[in-house]
């Protein structure tokens, strides 16, 4: 924590800097999860700064998650949360994954709307151009830990109000008859990149996945294309293989 060159390099405020500084620490296993952190006289003076900035810059990993406070008796490095796995067999919603884990899901909206399909979408979804989609757009989070950032585009006949999902989509297409039976996912790794990576509350360039569904009824209709930004750091997708005979 030394001012050295980390300080000289600095870019944006003080307390930015220094809790950068501490969280890569942290991801250099400077400072293990459960451990405390320094106290922050302690900091203010290794770094030669003063306590407001070092309580912002712990503030600041509070809030990203990186750290935890304890009534009385300081901050802590938190654990890393266990991963949760996806099986890559069935067909299920986000909804009924968190659940088998016993986390509660929510769902910050950033977008539902009708609009005009994309060229992209009316070539997937089999649509023409002057046709209607339902989009939903979703920051997706499971007992209040932002895991995915998901765009559902659906035809409007199968999806007439986007207004109608409260929070499971796959709860309404059932109700109504459309529960797809049948999905192509494809599964690339991406980096995510400033914005999004705030939106899920982590560091920007941190490894995350970005994940397209088309999903289809039993008559071979599409009826959803979804494109997924999901954290690396809290999900794992499980395939299980067969040796065929
Ligand atoms: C997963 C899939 C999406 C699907 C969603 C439905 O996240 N990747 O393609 O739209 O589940 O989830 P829910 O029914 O919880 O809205």
């Amino acid at each position: 924590l030394r001012p050295g060159e980390w300080l000289s390099k600095k870019t944006g405020p003080l307390y930015a800097v220094l809790s950068r500084r501490i969280e890569k620490g942290i991801e250099q296993g400077l400072l293990l999860p459960g451990h405390s952190l320094p106290a922050e006289r302690e900091i203010a003076e290794l770094a030669e700064l003063s306590r407001v900035t070092v309580r912002k810059a712990i503030q600041e990993l509070v809030k990203k998650g990186v750290v935890e406070q304890r009534q009385g008796s300081g901050s802590f490095v938190r654990e890393p949360a266990s991963k949760v796995e996806q099986s890559l067999s069935h067909l299920t919603s986000f909804t009924e994954d968190m659940l088998a884990r016993g986390l509660k899901t929510s769902s910050n909206w950033l977008e539902r709307e009708i609009r005009h399909p994309s060229p992209d979408e009316i070539l997937t979804l089999g649509l023409s151009a002057s046709g209607h989609v339902a989009c939903l757009h979703r920051l997706r989070e499971a007992n209040g830990q932002p895991m995915a950032l998901e765009r559902a585009v659906l035809p409007v006949d199968i999806l007439p109000d986007p207004e109608e999902v409260k929070s499971s989509l796959y709860d309404i297409l059932e109700r109504n008859g459309n529960r797809p039976v049948r999905a192509v996912q494809k599964i690339s790794a991406v980096n995510l990149e400033a914005p999004q990576a705030e939106l899920l509350g982590v560091t920007p360039g941190i490894a995350g996945l970005s994940i397209q569904r088309i999903s289809y009824l039993q008559s071979g209709r599409a009826i959803e294309y979804t494109k997924s930004l999901y954290r690396g750091d809290t999900y794992d997708f499980v395939a299980e293989m067969s040796f065929p005979r």
